[in-house]
């Protein structure tokens, strides 16, 4: 296969109440690649996850997996879809029936898809292994293991299948720092074993950071970068993936004098800001900003940028030194109002 495996091609989704949640989204990911999906709450990270397991549905724009439109994909065989492209949630176990043992939650899809039973067990006692989860687990309900484990089992579930695409919304939130990283591992090993493809959501950076190839910045619906990790976060080119990635002082501890605080609420995707969407809580906002909304568009690193400035160019390098001297004497103890 030579063309993405996954391809968005300027997808909005208007929820009713015309809440524009994704606004032109344009995203192509590779087979055997990890993107990961940050921004703000609200900003659509979400939204784009249902669509592309084909839980809600693009307004406009088309989804296509190796080529194919989703919506013919589905049509034309919905279990097989479901086994190729799986949704990994933050509370998939506690949402389980917990009057099941996880034994009997883990051989219900068996059945659902018509596999042998024997096999799916197999399947199981292997994915255990590999999951490093003792087969006591099994004889267990879902709220007698503990946070780690059941993460796990939700995991097995998500991989019973042979999915070739895991779309994982939030998979570490909530855990201990310790087991956020041993499941990081853990992720990063399936990929490589079982030849999958991720999009990863998280609001840790550092989880991302770890584990994405590239990091896609999402805004009130729109993406404002799309970049390799590394060159995200050496050097960011949109001012918002700069306020975001300075409210982690973790990430570069030299960079917190440099700290952005952003000023002002988000705005609501139901009235987005004319101009840059970004605008009103920019530091370096200028009339054109205002006035002409940014496209994304290519950098001559291989990045995407929606910005008339960008920090990669000397205009906006420039003004973002300038704003960060304005903010650097704000105490570091200050409430972040992106944290
Ligand atoms: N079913 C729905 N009907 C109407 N509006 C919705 C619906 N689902 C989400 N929204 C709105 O769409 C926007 C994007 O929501 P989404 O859940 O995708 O954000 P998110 O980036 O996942 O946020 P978070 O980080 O809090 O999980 C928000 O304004 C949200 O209120
Ligand atoms: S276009 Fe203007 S307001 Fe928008 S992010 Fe770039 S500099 Fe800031
Ligand atoms: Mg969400």
């Amino acid at each position: 296969m030579t063309g993405p495996l996954i391809s968005l091609a300027d997808v909005s989704l208007v929820f009713d109440g015309n809440v524009g949640a994704l606004n032109h989204i344009s995203l192509d990911i590779a087979k055997g690649e990890t993107v990961g999906l940050v921004g703000e709450s609200g900003s659509g990270k979400t939204t784009l996850c249902r669509v592309l397991v084909g839980l809600a549905e693009a307004t406009a724009g088309t989804v296509a997996i190796e080529g194919r439109p989703l919506d013919a994909l589905i049509a034309a065989d919905p279990l097989a879809f479901r086994r190729k492209v799986q949704l990994l949630l933050q509370d998939a176990v506690a949402s389980l029936s917990p009057r099941m043992r996880i034994g009997r939650l883990l051989e219900e899809p068996l059945a659902i898809h018509g596999m042998d039973l024997l096999a799916g067990r197999r399947r199981i006692a292997d994915l255990l292994q590999r999951l490093g989860l003792p087969q006591g687990v099994l004889d267990k309900y879902p709220h007698q293991v503990s946070g780690g484990q059941a993460r796990r089992v939700a995991i097995l579930r998500a991989l019973m299948l042979g999915p070739s695409i895991i779309v994982a919304d939030e998979p570490t939130a909530g855990l201990d720092v310790s087991v956020q990283g041993d499941l990081i591992n853990l992720l990063v090993e399936l990929r490589g074993d079982l030849g999958l493809t991720y999009l990863i959501v998280s609001h840790n950076l550092n989880v991302i950071r770890r584990i994405a190839d590239r990091t896609v910045v999402m805004y009130l619906g729109q993406i404002v970068e799309a970049a390799p990790t590394t060159a995200l976060f050496s050097g960011p080119a949109h001012p918002y993936s700069a306020a975001l990635l300075s409210t982690n002082p973790a990430i570069d501890p030299r960079r917190r004098r440099t700290r952005i605080v952003l000023e002002g609420e988000i705005p609501s995707v139901v009235s987005p800001p004319p101009g840059c969407r970004f605008h009103t809580r920019c530091p370096i906002a200028a009339a054109r900003c205002r006035a002409e909304e940014p496209q994304l568009r290519p950098l001559p690193d291989g990045r995407q940028v929606r910005c008339h400035f960008p920090l990669t160019e000397p205009e906006g390098a420039a003004a973002f030194a300038a704003a960060a001297q304005r903010h650097a004497n704000v105490p570091a103890d200050r409430p972040r109002p992106l944290a």
